[in-house]
C-alpha cells in the first residue's frame, strides 16, 4: 500500500510517499524560517499562503524521486491538527482535493502520533512497548507507547513546552528563529559556572514538567546587564539554559523508565535534535543500561515522512480509517489520548 503524507500543521511543508512493503520511497521538504525570521517567529497567515505555493511542486518532486505516478497512491494521509488552524486547512483541503481527483481515501493523522512513531522509521527502530519523550515547539509530554495507537501520558508540561522555552530565551539574548538550533550552538562556547539557573520541578514526585521559570530566569539575568552583555557573557546564559533544561528533560526521562519498568527510551520532536540533550541521554543510557533512539536528525524536526508512515501504520490495522469523505475539517487542539486504537 502506497501512502502519501501531507504535513503543514506550522512553518514546514513536508511530502513524503511511504510504501508499507518497500518502506519510504521518497520525501521533501520546504521550511518557511528565512520567511518568518524577519518577523521573530510564525507569523500564521503567511506560513497558510506559502504552504499554497509549495504542496503541489513538493508533490510533483516526490512522485519524480520515487519514479511514481500519482494513480499508484492508495491512500492519503494529512496532518490534521494540532496546529495552526489556516495553515493545516491547506495541507487538509490539499490532501482532500487530491483524494477527490484521483478517487483515493484520505486519512487526518494527528502531528504527535506522527513525531511519536518517527523513530520506527529508522533502520533499527525500537520495539513496543517504550518510553517516550515528545519535545517539540508546542508540545513536552512523557508517553508509554505499547503500540500504534496505545499511548498513555505519564507526565506533561504545566506550562511552556521545552521548545518554547528554547525559542523565547533565544529571543531574549538576540538570537535568531527558531531559537533552539542557535541557543545550543552558543552554548558550546559558554563557561558552566557563571551563572546557574532553575531546574523546574526536578525534585517533584510526578514526571510533569514546567519551563516558564527557566525562560524568566533568562529575563532576570539579561534584563540586569541590558547595557553591557557582552557576546561571552551570552554563551555563558545560554551555556546555563541548556544544562538546566537538558538536565530536568534527562532526569524526568530517567523516572519515566523507573516507574515503567521499560528499557527502551524514544526522543522524538524539534528539541531531540538538541546535541547536549543526546550527550546527556546518551551517557546516562550507558551508566543505566537502557537503550535510547532517535529518529535520523531530518525526521526530528517536522516533516511528511512521520505523516505518511503515521498514516500507512493506522490503515494495516484498520484499513478502513481512510475514506472518500472529502469534506473534512481539522483539529487545531487535539488531545493525543483520544488515539487509542481498539
Ligand atoms: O517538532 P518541531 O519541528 O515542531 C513542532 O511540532 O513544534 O519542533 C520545533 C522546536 C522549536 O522550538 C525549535 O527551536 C526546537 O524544536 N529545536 C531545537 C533544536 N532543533 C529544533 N531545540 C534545541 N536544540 C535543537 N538542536
Ligand atoms: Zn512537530
Amino acid at each position: 500500500m502506497l501512502v502519501l503524507g501531507v504535513e503543514s500543521s506550522c512553518d514546514e511543508t513536508g511530502l513524503a510517499l511511504y510504501d508499507t512493503q518497500r518502506g519510504l520511497l521518497a520525501h521533501a521538504l520546504y521550511s518557511q524560517v528565512a520567511m518568518h525570521e524577519q518577523y521573530g517567529g510564525v507569523v500564521p497567515e503567511l506560513a497558510s499562503r506559502d504552504h499554497i505555493r509549495r504542496a503541489i511542486p513538493l508533490l510533483e518532486q516526490v512522485l519524480a524521486e520515487g519514479g511514481l505516478e500519482r494513480g499508484m497512491i492508495d491512500a492519503i494521509a494529512y496532518t490534521q491538527g494540532p496546529g495552526l488552524a489556516g495553515a493545516l486547512l491547506v495541507g487538509a483541503s490539499i490532501a482532500c482535493g487530491l483524494g477527490l481527483a484521483l478517487d483515493k481515501p484520505v486519512l487526518g493523522v494527528h502531528h504527535l502520533e506522527g513525531h511519536l512513531l518517527s523513530p520506527l522509521l529508522a533502520d533499527d527502530p525500537p520495539a513496543f512497548p517504550f518510553v517516550a519523550l515528545l519535545v517539540s515547539g508546542g508540545h513536552t509530554q512523557l508517553m508509554r507507547v505499547d503500540g500504534v495507537g496505545q499511548y498513555a501520558l505519564l507526565g506533561e508540561t504545566m506550562d511552556d513546552a521545552a521548545g518554547e522555552a528554547f525559542d523565547k530565551s533565544a529571543k531574549l539574548l538576540g538570537l535568531g528563529y527558531p531559537g533552539g538550533p542557535a541557543i545550543s550552538r552558543l552554548a558550546e562556547f559558554g563557561d558552566p559556572d557563571v551563572y546557574t539557573l532553575p531546574r523546574p520541578m526536578l525534585h517533584s514526585k510526578n514526571l510533569d514538567f514546567s519551563f516558564s521559570g527557566l525562560k524568566t530566569a533568562v529575563l532576570t539575568v539579561v534584563k540586569n546587564r541590558i547595557t553591557n552583555i557582552c557576546e561571552q557573557d551570552k554563551a555563558n546564559v545560554a551555556r546555563a539554559f541548556v544544562d538546566a533544561m537538558v538536565d530536568v528533560l534527562t532526569a524526568k526521562c530517567l523516572a519515566a523508565l523507573k516507574q515503567t519498568g521499560l528499557k527502551r527510551l524514544v526522543i522524538a520532536g524539534g528539541v531531540g535534535a538538541n546535541r547536549q540533550l543526546r550527550d546527556a541521554l546518551n551517557a546516562a543510557a550507558a551508566k543505566k543500561r537502557f537503550r535510547v533512539y532517535y529518529p535520523a536528525l531530518e525526521f526530528c524536526t517536522d516533516n511528511g515522512a512521520m505523516i505518511a508512515f503515521a498514516g500507512a501504520m493506522r490503515l494495516q490495522i484498520h484499513p478502513d480509517a481512510a475514506k472518500r469523505d472529502y469534506a473534512f475539517n481539522v483539529r487545531p487542539r487535539w488531545p493525543l489520548d483520544e488515539l487509542r486504537i481498539t
